[in-house]
Protein backbone atom coordinates (compact mmCIF):
# COMPACT_ATOMS: atom_id res chain seq x y z
CA UNK A 1 0.00 0.00 0.00
CA UNK A 2 2.64 2.60 1.31
CA UNK A 3 5.64 0.93 0.58
CA UNK A 4 6.99 1.18 3.96
CA UNK A 5 9.16 -1.75 4.91
CA UNK A 6 12.16 -3.56 7.46
CA UNK A 7 15.73 -3.07 5.31
CA UNK A 8 17.82 -5.03 7.79
CA UNK A 9 17.46 -6.00 11.74
CA UNK A 10 20.89 -5.69 13.61
CA UNK A 11 21.90 -7.41 16.94
CA UNK A 12 23.86 -4.30 18.44
CA UNK A 13 24.78 -4.45 22.03
CA UNK A 14 25.37 -1.62 24.31
CA UNK A 15 27.96 -2.01 26.79
CA UNK A 16 29.29 1.47 26.94
CA UNK A 17 32.93 0.43 27.39
CA UNK A 18 32.37 0.60 23.31
CA UNK A 19 32.05 4.01 23.35
CA UNK A 20 34.36 4.93 26.14
CA UNK A 21 37.17 2.60 23.78
CA UNK A 22 36.45 4.90 20.78
CA UNK A 23 36.37 8.57 22.78
CA UNK A 24 33.68 10.67 20.49
CA UNK A 25 33.42 14.13 21.90
CA UNK A 26 29.99 13.82 23.36
CA UNK A 27 31.21 11.34 26.38
CA UNK A 28 33.10 13.05 28.99
CA UNK A 29 35.10 10.05 30.27
CA UNK A 30 38.82 9.77 28.19
CA UNK A 31 40.31 6.43 27.15
CA UNK A 32 43.42 4.69 25.77
CA UNK A 33 41.10 2.92 23.72
CA UNK A 34 40.14 -0.55 24.13
CA UNK A 35 37.54 -3.14 22.47
CA UNK A 36 39.08 -2.57 19.77
CA UNK A 37 37.83 -6.03 17.82
CA UNK A 38 34.14 -5.37 19.10
CA UNK A 39 34.32 -1.91 18.05
CA UNK A 40 35.17 -2.68 14.96
CA UNK A 41 32.91 -4.87 13.94
CA UNK A 42 30.78 -1.76 14.14
CA UNK A 43 31.76 -0.41 11.05
CA UNK A 44 30.41 -2.64 9.27
CA UNK A 45 27.11 -1.73 10.70
CA UNK A 46 27.66 1.93 9.99
CA UNK A 47 28.82 1.30 6.21
CA UNK A 48 25.68 -0.89 6.40
CA UNK A 49 23.23 1.86 7.22
CA UNK A 50 24.79 4.25 5.11
CA UNK A 51 24.18 2.62 2.16
CA UNK A 52 20.28 1.57 2.96
CA UNK A 53 19.94 5.25 3.80
CA UNK A 54 16.78 4.03 6.80
CA UNK A 55 13.86 6.90 7.22
CA UNK A 56 14.53 5.38 10.50
CA UNK A 57 15.87 3.64 13.32
CA UNK A 58 14.19 1.58 16.00
CA UNK A 59 15.89 0.47 18.96
CA UNK A 60 14.81 -1.61 21.84
CA UNK A 61 16.56 -1.35 24.95
CA UNK A 62 16.72 -3.81 28.22
CA UNK A 63 17.86 0.01 30.18
CA UNK A 64 14.82 1.44 29.47
CA UNK A 65 12.81 -0.50 31.95
CA UNK A 66 8.88 -0.40 32.09
CA UNK A 67 6.78 -2.65 34.47
CA UNK A 68 3.69 -1.93 32.97
CA UNK A 69 3.20 -2.11 29.21
CA UNK A 70 5.91 -1.18 26.52
CA UNK A 71 6.13 2.51 26.00
CA UNK A 72 7.23 4.00 22.86
CA UNK A 73 9.57 7.80 22.84
CA UNK A 74 7.04 10.73 22.19
CA UNK A 75 9.20 13.84 22.12
CA UNK A 76 10.17 15.20 18.66
CA UNK A 77 13.71 16.18 20.21
CA UNK A 78 15.47 14.57 23.16
CA UNK A 79 18.82 15.98 24.76
CA UNK A 80 20.08 15.78 27.87
CA UNK A 81 23.05 13.65 29.79
CA UNK A 82 22.91 9.98 29.88
CA UNK A 83 25.03 7.92 32.87
CA UNK A 84 25.09 4.49 33.06
CA UNK A 85 24.08 3.78 36.76
CA UNK A 86 27.03 0.99 37.11
CA UNK A 87 29.89 2.75 34.92
CA UNK A 88 29.28 6.13 35.62
CA UNK A 89 32.98 6.22 35.42
CA UNK A 90 33.36 5.37 31.39
CA UNK A 91 29.60 6.71 30.39
CA UNK A 92 28.67 10.21 30.77
CA UNK A 93 27.38 11.28 27.60
CA UNK A 94 25.95 14.42 26.22
CA UNK A 95 23.00 13.01 23.57
CA UNK A 96 20.61 14.89 21.00
CA UNK A 97 18.33 12.91 19.46
CA UNK A 98 15.33 13.14 16.94
CA UNK A 99 12.03 11.03 17.71
CA UNK A 100 10.21 9.96 14.69
CA UNK A 101 6.86 10.82 16.92
CA UNK A 102 4.68 9.68 13.88
CA UNK A 103 5.70 6.20 13.62
CA UNK A 104 6.17 6.13 17.45
CA UNK A 105 2.35 6.43 17.80
CA UNK A 106 1.61 3.53 14.78
CA UNK A 107 3.77 1.27 17.01
CA UNK A 108 1.68 2.80 20.33
CA UNK A 109 -1.48 1.92 18.18
CA UNK A 110 -0.58 -1.48 16.48
CA UNK A 111 0.23 -2.60 19.53
CA UNK A 112 -3.03 -1.20 21.41
CA UNK A 113 -5.01 -3.20 18.78
CA UNK A 114 -3.04 -6.50 19.47
CA UNK A 115 -3.63 -6.44 22.93
CA UNK A 116 -0.69 -5.11 24.68
CA UNK A 117 -0.42 -2.73 26.87
CA UNK A 118 1.14 0.55 25.46
CA UNK A 119 2.08 4.46 26.12
CA UNK A 120 3.66 7.27 25.17
CA UNK A 121 6.33 8.58 26.77
CA UNK A 122 5.83 12.61 26.88
CA UNK A 123 8.23 13.92 29.31
CA UNK A 124 10.34 16.32 27.72
CA UNK A 125 12.97 16.31 30.20
CA UNK A 126 13.12 12.79 29.89
CA UNK A 127 16.99 11.12 30.52
CA UNK A 128 17.54 8.33 27.58
CA UNK A 129 18.72 4.99 29.18
CA UNK A 130 22.73 4.35 28.21
CA UNK A 131 20.94 0.85 26.10
CA UNK A 132 19.68 2.97 23.81
CA UNK A 133 22.46 5.78 23.59
CA UNK A 134 25.00 2.89 22.97
CA UNK A 135 23.63 1.07 20.42
CA UNK A 136 22.63 4.31 18.27
CA UNK A 137 25.57 5.36 18.81
CA UNK A 138 27.73 2.65 17.60
CA UNK A 139 25.64 2.40 14.21
CA UNK A 140 25.04 5.79 13.34
CA UNK A 141 27.45 8.11 15.03
CA UNK A 142 26.41 10.89 13.26
CA UNK A 143 22.95 11.29 15.08
CA UNK A 144 21.24 12.49 12.10
CA UNK A 145 18.70 9.73 11.45
CA UNK A 146 15.37 9.85 13.56
CA UNK A 147 14.74 7.11 15.76
CA UNK A 148 12.44 4.92 17.87
CA UNK A 149 12.42 4.01 21.24
CA UNK A 150 11.09 1.32 22.52
CA UNK A 151 11.21 0.18 26.44
CA UNK A 152 11.51 -3.17 27.76
CA UNK A 153 8.64 -4.30 29.46
CA UNK A 154 9.59 -6.63 32.44
CA UNK A 155 7.48 -8.89 31.78
CA UNK A 156 9.66 -12.23 31.20
CA UNK A 157 11.45 -11.14 34.54
CA UNK A 158 8.20 -10.63 36.21
CA UNK A 159 6.12 -13.15 34.95
CA UNK A 160 8.46 -15.81 32.88
CA UNK A 161 10.28 -16.02 30.03
CA UNK A 162 7.45 -18.30 27.74
CA UNK A 163 5.03 -15.25 28.63
CA UNK A 164 7.66 -12.24 28.41
CA UNK A 165 8.71 -13.28 24.67
CA UNK A 166 5.15 -14.30 23.73
CA UNK A 167 4.60 -10.20 24.40
CA UNK A 168 7.96 -9.34 22.40
CA UNK A 169 6.85 -11.21 19.43
CA UNK A 170 3.13 -9.52 19.91
CA UNK A 171 5.35 -6.33 20.03
CA UNK A 172 7.33 -7.40 16.78
CA UNK A 173 4.01 -7.66 14.64
CA UNK A 174 2.51 -4.60 16.05
CA UNK A 175 6.33 -2.77 14.94
CA UNK A 176 5.63 -4.40 11.87
CA UNK A 177 2.42 -3.17 11.38
CA UNK A 178 3.15 0.21 12.16
CA UNK A 179 6.43 0.60 9.50
CA UNK A 180 4.08 -0.99 6.88
CA UNK A 181 1.06 1.43 7.30
CA UNK A 182 3.56 4.52 7.77
CA UNK A 183 5.20 3.77 4.47
CA UNK A 184 8.97 4.02 6.80
CA UNK A 185 12.23 2.67 5.49
CA UNK A 186 13.59 1.03 8.63
CA UNK A 187 15.84 -0.72 10.10
CA UNK A 188 15.82 -2.67 13.38
CA UNK A 189 18.03 -2.42 16.22
CA UNK A 190 18.28 -5.19 19.31
CA UNK A 191 20.71 -4.14 21.41
CA UNK A 192 21.35 -6.92 23.71
CA UNK A 193 23.82 -8.98 24.59
CA UNK A 194 24.63 -12.38 24.44
CA UNK A 195 25.75 -14.40 27.37
CA UNK A 196 25.37 -12.09 30.35
CA UNK A 197 27.76 -13.32 33.19
CA UNK A 198 30.34 -10.83 34.40
CA UNK A 199 33.02 -9.86 36.25
CA UNK A 200 32.57 -7.87 39.81
CA UNK A 201 35.44 -6.14 40.16
CA UNK A 202 37.41 -3.78 37.72
CA UNK A 203 40.67 -3.56 36.24
CA UNK A 204 42.28 -0.05 37.80
CA UNK A 205 42.44 0.76 34.17
CA UNK A 206 39.24 -0.42 32.46
CA UNK A 207 40.66 -0.96 29.23
CA UNK A 208 43.28 -3.09 30.55
CA UNK A 209 42.77 -5.82 27.37
CA UNK A 210 44.37 -8.56 29.41
CA UNK A 211 41.95 -8.36 31.68
CA UNK A 212 39.32 -9.27 29.22
CA UNK A 213 38.03 -12.68 28.30
CA UNK A 214 35.11 -14.89 28.83
CA UNK A 215 33.74 -14.74 32.33
CA UNK A 216 32.84 -18.65 31.97
CA UNK A 217 34.12 -20.95 29.53
CA UNK A 218 30.41 -22.67 29.05
CA UNK A 219 28.80 -19.28 28.48
CA UNK A 220 31.65 -18.44 25.48
CA UNK A 221 30.60 -22.32 24.11
CA UNK A 222 27.03 -21.18 24.62
CA UNK A 223 27.40 -17.69 22.68
CA UNK A 224 29.09 -19.77 19.76
CA UNK A 225 26.48 -22.64 19.42
CA UNK A 226 24.28 -19.58 19.04
CA UNK A 227 26.38 -17.44 16.86
CA UNK A 228 27.09 -20.36 14.59
CA UNK A 229 22.90 -20.88 14.09
CA UNK A 230 22.72 -17.12 13.53
CA UNK A 231 25.77 -17.31 10.86
CA UNK A 232 24.02 -20.77 8.98
CA UNK A 233 20.24 -19.09 9.08
CA UNK A 234 18.96 -21.67 10.87
CA UNK A 235 16.99 -19.06 12.88
CA UNK A 236 14.06 -21.55 13.83
CA UNK A 237 16.74 -23.69 15.87
CA UNK A 238 18.46 -20.95 16.81
CA UNK A 239 14.95 -19.80 18.64
CA UNK A 240 14.27 -23.49 19.82
CA UNK A 241 17.22 -23.30 21.90
CA UNK A 242 16.36 -19.65 23.47
CA UNK A 243 14.70 -20.50 26.67
CA UNK A 244 17.78 -22.83 27.56
CA UNK A 245 20.46 -20.39 26.44
CA UNK A 246 18.86 -17.81 28.68
CA UNK A 247 18.63 -19.97 31.94
CA UNK A 248 22.02 -21.39 31.17
CA UNK A 249 23.96 -18.45 30.21
CA UNK A 250 21.96 -15.63 31.86
CA UNK A 251 21.21 -14.19 28.13
CA UNK A 252 20.27 -10.69 27.75
CA UNK A 253 18.05 -11.92 25.07
CA UNK A 254 15.94 -12.29 28.04
CA UNK A 255 14.63 -8.55 28.21
CA UNK A 256 13.28 -9.11 24.35
CA UNK A 257 14.65 -7.07 21.49
CA UNK A 258 16.09 -10.28 20.10
CA UNK A 259 12.49 -11.94 19.40
CA UNK A 260 11.19 -8.68 19.13
CA UNK A 261 12.91 -7.65 15.92
CA UNK A 262 13.21 -10.98 14.41
CA UNK A 263 9.36 -11.11 14.90
CA UNK A 264 9.14 -7.85 13.30
CA UNK A 265 11.25 -9.50 10.61
CA UNK A 266 8.79 -12.83 10.36
CA UNK A 267 11.43 -14.64 11.63
CA UNK A 268 13.87 -15.29 8.16
CA UNK A 269 15.62 -18.21 7.78
CA UNK A 270 18.46 -15.91 6.28
CA UNK A 271 22.17 -16.28 7.59
CA UNK A 272 23.05 -13.23 9.74
CA UNK A 273 26.49 -11.81 8.80
CA UNK A 274 28.91 -11.69 11.48
CA UNK A 275 30.98 -8.70 11.89
CA UNK A 276 32.31 -9.55 15.18
CA UNK A 277 32.76 -10.92 18.69
CA UNK A 278 33.97 -9.57 21.92
CA UNK A 279 33.89 -9.65 25.48
CA UNK A 280 33.17 -6.60 27.90
CA UNK A 281 33.73 -7.33 31.79
CA UNK A 282 33.41 -11.30 30.62
CA UNK A 283 29.72 -10.80 28.64
CA UNK A 284 29.26 -12.13 25.39
CA UNK A 285 28.55 -9.50 22.62
CA UNK A 286 28.06 -10.21 18.64
CA UNK A 287 27.40 -7.56 16.16
CA UNK A 288 25.38 -9.09 13.54
CA UNK A 289 22.97 -8.33 10.59
CA UNK A 290 20.12 -9.61 8.73
CA UNK A 291 20.08 -7.63 5.44
CA UNK A 292 16.95 -8.04 4.39
CA UNK A 293 16.82 -5.77 1.36
CA UNK A 294 19.75 -7.11 -0.03
CA UNK A 295 18.37 -10.85 0.35
CA UNK A 296 15.08 -9.44 -1.29
CA UNK A 297 12.70 -10.19 1.36
CA UNK A 298 11.75 -6.47 2.88
CA UNK A 299 8.58 -6.18 1.36
CA UNK A 300 6.27 -6.44 3.97
CA UNK A 301 2.91 -8.39 3.90
CA UNK A 302 -0.03 -7.20 5.20
CA UNK A 303 -0.03 -10.37 7.64
CA UNK A 304 2.10 -12.95 8.22
CA UNK A 305 2.61 -16.17 10.56
CA UNK A 306 5.06 -17.29 12.43
FE1 LIG B 1 22.82 -4.46 29.17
Amino acid sequence: MSGGRILSGMLAPHPPHLVYGENPVQNEPRSEGGWEVLRWAYDHARESIESLKPDVLLVHSPHWITQVGHHFLGVPELSGRSVDPIFSNIFRYDFSLKVDVELAEACFEEGRALGLVTKMMRNPAFRVDYGTIVTLHMVRPQWDIPIVGISANNSPYYLNTGEGLGEMDILGKATRAAIRKTGRRAVLLASNTLSHRHFHEEPALPEDMSKEHPERYDSYKWDMRLIDLMRKGKMREAFSLLPQFIDEAFAEVKSGAFTWMHSAMGYPELEGKFYGYGTVIGTGNAVMEWNLEEAGLSELEPAFHA
